[in-house]
Order: C-alpha cells, then sequence, then structure tokens
C-alpha cells in the first residue's frame, strides 16, 4: 500500500465549469495535492495513457474525448490513496455511483464520468510517472 494517487478533473467537468468544485472536494476529503496542471493531451497521448483498455469496445470512445478539451491532472496524497481517492469520487459509472460521491454529484454518464482515478498502487505510480517527473512533485522540495 502506497500513499500516492493520480486523478484527472476530465473534459466534461473542466467545460461544465466544475474544476473549482472538485478541486475543493479534493481538498475537503484531505488529501495533499503533490502536483496539478491543466493538460490538452494529444490523440496519441491518450492512447498511451488508456492503453491498458486497447483493443476494448469503448477505447476509440474514450481517446476521442480524453483528447477533446483541457483536463486538470494531479497527483495526490493521502493514507490508502487509492482506495480513499476511489471511495471520494464513486463508482465509474455514476448511475450506480453512492450519494456525495463526485461522480453521482459532476458526472453525467460512464464515458463521461467527471473524473479518473487510479485502480492500483502500482498504475497509481504509472500513471504519475506519465505525466509528472519526480522533482515537479512537491513531496520532493
Ligand atoms: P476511468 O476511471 O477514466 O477509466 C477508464 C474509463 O473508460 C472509465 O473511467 C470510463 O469513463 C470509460 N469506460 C469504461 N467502460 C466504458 C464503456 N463500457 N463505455 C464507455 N466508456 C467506458
Amino acid at each position: 500500500m502506497t500513499n500516492r494517487t493520480f486523478a484527472i478533473i476530465k473534459p466534461d467537468a473542466t467545460r461544465n465549469a466544475n474544476t473549482g468544485l472538485i478541486y475543493d472536494r479534493i481538498l475537503k476529503a484531505n488529501f495533499k495535492i503533490l502536483a496539478a496542471k491543466l493538460v490538452k493531451m494529444s490523440k496519441k497521448q491518450a492512447e498511451g495513457f488508456y492503453d491498458i483498455h486497447r483493443g476494448k469496445p469503448f477505447f476509440k470512445e474514450l481517446t476521442d474525448f480524453m483528447s477533446s478539451d483541457i483536463c486538470m491532472v494531479l497527483a495526490l496524497e493521502k493514507d490508502n490513496a487509492v482506495s480513499e481517492w476511489r471511495k471520494t469520487i464513486g463508482a465509474t459509472n455514476p448511475a450506480d455511483a453512492e450519494a456525495g460521491t463526485i461522480r453521482k454529484d459532476f458526472a453525467t454518464s460512464l464515458g463521461e464520468n467527471a473524473v479518473h482515478g487510479s485502480d492500483s498502487d502500482e498504475n497509481a505510480q504509472k500513471e504519475i510517472a506519465f505525466f509528472f517527473t519526480e522533482s515537479e512533485l512537491i513531496a520532493n522540495l
């Protein structure tokens, strides 16, 4: 178990001006933000990030969407960060998300579900490294 996870505030959320509200939820849930930046992914970058889903029926829709507009990417720190962040965001499909979770409150569909969260410590490490160098994380200042 490590204490880091990786999050994305997705294009649907940034388009709907929910970036600040979701950032606030992150802070109120007591995550320390180690790094955050705005990115506009290229289609190739989105395909690289979601390589684990390559070949799945929703891969094109997912990578078209993730490269369609601005995202905020974040490296987060908390005890049991991966599971704590997944609890905070709720189920992948907002229809199944519990009340009070970010996806319940801000997501509109399975494809456009407002936020991403790593599903394991191993993927969290890889996903943080996809967007940030170690020296960009404030833990290293
Ligand atoms: P995320 O947590 O970013 O991880 C992969 C994403 O793929 C997931 O959120 C969903 O937005 C998306 N996804 C998963 N299953 C489907 C599906 N059946 N159809 C469309 N998108 C999906």
